[in-house]
């Protein structure tokens, strides 16, 4: 099947020189596309910046902000059968970067943020895409509860939700755990590398 991943975190400029990030370095869904890939799918990887090696046999998008993974999917999802949206993209961004790099002046500097469009709760609503839809959520608390809201919200088949406040799994590290919440079910994949975690997931498309 022909599936569309997003991975790694975005950029948000602040000023020419400035931006706001987050943690993700990319390696849960990278895992995925690569994994995708070995079982005969067609992928496209569309993904923030990273310091990863693009899988080989992969399509790829690179792109920086929020809004530019927004475009990319919007243009892209249409022609896929399934979608994984591993990234973890700003729900944030500064409302108007500056031209010129911001210099230093009084004691506090204020920032304006606005919201991003959320890409993954566009899939079905605005971008019309009908095929397999997994999303991620990471949580602090009520991982299971939160991550169902996460599923009907977003209209998805299934959810990987993961305890981010745990320092051992997710985030920038190689292992994860998570809960597999699909809309009749939920089921514990339990710590392993992020590479058996991708090969599972995999294995779910289009159940
Ligand atoms: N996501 C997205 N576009 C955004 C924000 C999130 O596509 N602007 C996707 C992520 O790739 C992930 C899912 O939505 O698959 C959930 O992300 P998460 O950060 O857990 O949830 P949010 O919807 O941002 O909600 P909150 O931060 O309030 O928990």
């Amino acid at each position: 099947m022909k599936l569309l991943v997003t991975a790694g975190p975005t950029r948000e400029p602040v000023d020419p020189v400035r931006y706001l990030t987050n943690r993700s370095s990319g390696k849960m869904g990278y895992a995925i596309a690569d994994a995708a890939t070995h079982a005969g799918h067609h992928v496209l990887l569309i993904s923030g910046p990273t310091s990863l090696d693009v899988p080989a046999g992969v399509d790829f998008i690179p792109v920086e902000t929020a809004a530019e993974m927004y475009a990319a999917v919007a243009a892209y999802l249409p022609r896929m059968d399934a979608a994984i949206f591993a990234a973890a993209v700003a729900d944030y961004t500064p409302a108007e970067p500056a031209v010129q790099k911001i210099k230093k002046s009084g004691d506090c500097l204020s920032l304006e943020l606005v919201k991003t469009k959320d890409i993954l709760g566009s899939a079905r609503s605005e971008i019309g895409f009908t095929g397999f839809l997994v999303g991620f959520a990471a949580e602090t608390e009520n991982i299971e509860a939160n991550a169902r809201l996460k599923l009907v919200a977003k209209a998805c088949d299934l959810i990987i939700a993961n305890d981010v406040s745990r320092s051992d799994i997710g985030f920038d590290t190689h292992e994860n755990e998570a809960l597999l919440v699909f809309t009749d079910r939920t089921e514990l994949f339990p710590k392993a590398p992020k590479h058996d975690l991708a090969i599972r997931i995999v294995s779910m498309l289009g159940e």
